[in-house]
C-alpha cells in the first residue's frame, strides 16, 4: 500500500504510514500528502485498526513540505487539494496517533505531531517551523493547537520566531510525551501503540473525542490559514524565500 515515498503496513492492529524519501530528507511532495490523507481515512473506517503510527527514517522525521511544490504555487501554479485532504483527515482522525521523530522535523515535519496522541523523539531531534522566515503563516491548525498546548510564549518561540525546540525543550513544554534514544525509538513507538490497540476501543475513543473537543473548530483553523498560506506563497516575502532556498550554495 501506499507509494514508494509513504509505506503504509499493518503490524496485527496498528496502521504504520512511514515517510520514506531519505534523499530529500523526507520532504512532503502532494503525492505523498495523498497517500498518508488516503492511509489515515482507509484505516479509520476499518475496524480491525486500532492506531496509527507515523514513522519516518533515520536522521530524519520531514523536512517540511516539498519546496519545488510551494515553488509551483509561488509560480501562480494549481496546488492541489492533497495537502488540505491529508490535514483534514488528521484533525479528524478517528483513531489515536502515535509518532517517532529521529532527527529533522521541520514546518508539517513538526506540526503533524501536535495531532498525535503520543510523541516519542531522540535526542539529536530538533522542532522548527520557519513560517514566518519563509514569509508565510502556521498551518495545520498550529495557530490553534500550538497555544493551547505550549502556552503563548512558547508558542510564539516556535510558530513566530522558528526557534528550534531540542527534544528535551519540546517534552518540558508538554508537545511530546517522550526522549528516547534513537535505537530504541521504533520499539517504543510500537509498544505504545499495541498498548493503544489492546484498549476497549469504544471507551477510548469516547475518551478521546472528550479530550479533543471540536474537529469543526480544527477544521476551520486550518481552512482560515490555509486561505492566507496560499496568498502569502505568492507574496514577494516568500518567494524571495524560496529563491534563496533554490539557490543556495552548499558546504
Ligand atoms: N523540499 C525539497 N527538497 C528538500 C527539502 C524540502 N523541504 N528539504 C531538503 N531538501 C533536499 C535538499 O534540496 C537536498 O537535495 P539535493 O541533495 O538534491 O540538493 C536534500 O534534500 C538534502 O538536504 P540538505 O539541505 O543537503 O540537508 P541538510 O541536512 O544540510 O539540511 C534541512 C536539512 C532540512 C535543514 C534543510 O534541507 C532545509 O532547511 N530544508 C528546507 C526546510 C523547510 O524550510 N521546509 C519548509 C517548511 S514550511
Amino acid at each position: 500500500m501506499g507509494n514508494d515515498h509513504i509505506i503504509v503496513e499493518r503490524r496485527d492492529a496498528v496502521q504504520v504510514i512511514r515517510l520514506n524519501r531519505a534523499d530529500k530528507k523526507n520532504a512532503i511532495t502532494r503525492a505523498m500528502y495523498g497517500a498518508m490523507a488516503k492511509a489515515l481515512t482507509d484505516g479509520d473506517a476499518d475496524p480491525a485498526v486500532r492506531c496509527h503510527v507515523f514513522l519516518g527514517v533515520p536522521g530524519a522525521f520531514s523536512s517540511g513540505n516539498d519546496m519545488a511544490d510551494f515553488m509551483v504555487v509561488a509560480m501562480g501554479g494549481e496546488g492541489g487539494t492533497e495537502v488540505f485532504d491529508f490535514l483534514v483527515a488528521l484533525a479528524r482522525s478517528a483513531k489515536p496517533m502515535v509518532s517517532g521523530v529521529d532527527g529533522i522535523a521541520v514546518g508539517v515535519g513538526t506540526t503533524i505531531h501536535l495531532h498525535c496522541d503520543l510523541t516519542f523523539a531522540t535526542p539529536r531531534t530538533v522542532f522548527r517551523t520557519p513560517f514566518v522566515d519563509l514569509g508565510l503563516v502556521p498551518e495545520a491548525g498550529s495557530s490553534l493547537i500550538a497555544p493551547a498546548l505550549l502556552g503563548r510564549q512558547q508558542s510564539f518561540a516556535l510558530l513566530g520566531l522558528g526557534e528550534g525546540f531540542s527534544a528535551e525543550r519540546a517534552r518540558a513544554a508538554g508537545m511530546i510525551y517522550d526522549v528516547v534514544a534513537e535505537d530504541e525509538l521504533e520499539s517504543r513507538v510500537m509498544t505504545a501503540a499495541d498498548e493503544i490497540a489492546a484498549k476497549p476501543p469504544e471507551a477510548l475513543r469516547l475518551a478521546r473525542d472528550l479530550m479533543r473537543g471540536s474537529r469543526d473548530e480544527l477544521v476551520a483553523r486550518i481552512e482560515q490559514e490555509g486561505r492566507l498560506f496560499r496568498e502569502r506563497l505568492k507574496s514577494d516575502e516568500t518567494r524571495a524565500a524560496l529563491m534563496a532556498f533554490m539557490n543556495r550554495k552548499k558546504g
